[in-house]
């Protein structure tokens, strides 16, 4: 009896943990064959080789990257320098990317290990670049200011708080106020691990301002991107080993309801229309986390890799 009940055990281990490691192949799409879309005009960033895991656009065609990050279980290779902050110009005819400067006294840069990135512009048009840095694979956020004739940032204050231990991404909605994702729940790697593994879906948004922190919507199975709609009511959330993105209504008190939800494993048979505009199987980009528009142009950037630059 004993026996058959080990044996019974047993098997329900082995039956879970196939289960398991079956749905995270899926959810990891392991096996999905890409079919390449290609665009006519498509150039490297020359400057670009370890990452530019996030970047963003100005309305001015400036573009600020991040490039360098480590983070747990991916490749880097530039593994002892620290990560940095590139700008480009689009506006220029064959752009290429310089590093930006910072300066300010209280900034740690040998520990700099960028990851999503922000900007908020002000009335007087100053611009604002909110980093998520994991410093020793903490997790912070940056502020700083951007200064153009200098080409530097100005580092103005390092946010850290209980509700932000997991950060992936953020979005700013004003100089010190933003969303973030929190890729995990636990901050323990071991934990970590299981976490994923098992699909609990835990990880979570936070809003953050200096008066008011708070959890504003959860059970993601790892919430990766988040950005905002140019008109500021809507925030989209990225859910990165569901295949899906969330649109969410934002409200005057920075509640989010949800309104609904992209599939992005159907993307070439479901509504609401998707268009597929360029796609690659690793050959030239590995990893792509992260695309904009300027003028026609498209940019796409990898987690630890190269970024290119194409014609639409
Ligand atoms: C926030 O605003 C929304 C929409 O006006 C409302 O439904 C919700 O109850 C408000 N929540 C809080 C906590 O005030």
């Amino acid at each position: 009896m004993a026996k058959l009940m080990v044996l019974t055990l047993l098997g329900l281990g082995l039956a879970l943990f196939r289960d398991h490691r079956a749905s995270y192949q899926a959810r990891l799409n392991a096996f999905r064959e890409v079919k390449p879309v290609e665009l006519p005009n498509c150039n490297l960033v020359k400057g670009i080789e370890s990452g530019s895991e996030d970047l963003e656009i100005l309305p001015s065609g400036l573009a600020f990257i991040s490039s360098g990050l480590k983070y747990p279980g991916i490749k880097s290779f530039e593994p002892d320098k620290p990560g940095k902050i590139l700008l480009m110009d689009l506006n220029e005819e064959d752009p290429t990317v310089l590093e930006l400067k910072i300066t300010g006294s209280k900034f740690d840069h040998s520990s700099f290990n960028p990851h999503g990135i922000s900007t908020f512009t002000d009335e007087d048009n100053t611009v604002y670049l909110l980093v998520v840095n994991h410093p020793d694979f903490k997790s912070t956020v940056e502020l700083f200011k951007f200064q153009e004739e200098e080409k530097s940032l100005l580092h103005l204050k390092t946010i850290r708080h209980e509700l932000l231990p997991n950060l992936n991404d953020i979005v700013a909605v004003g100089p010190e106020h933003f969303y973030a994702t929190n890729d995990h729940y636990f901050v323990d790697h071991y934990l970590r691990s299981w976490e994923l593994y098992l699909g609990l879906a835990w990880s979570y948004v936070v809003y953050y301002s200096p008066t008011e922190v708070q959890v504003m919507a959860d059970g993601f199975d790892f919430a990766n991107g988040i950005n905002i709609s140019p008109d500021g009511k809507y925030v989209y959330i990225g859910e990165l080993l569901a295949h899906k993105i969330h649109v969410y209504e934002k409200h005057a008190n920075w509640t989010l309801t949800p309104l609904k939800v992209i599939r992005i494993q159907n993307i070439l048979a479901e509504e609401p229309k998707v268009t597929r505009v360029y796609a690659e199987n690793g050959t030239v980009l590995q990893g792509s986390t992260v695309a904009s528009v300027y003028k026609g142009k498209l940019l796409i950037g990898t987690v630890f890799q190269k970024a290119l630059y194409c014609e639409l």
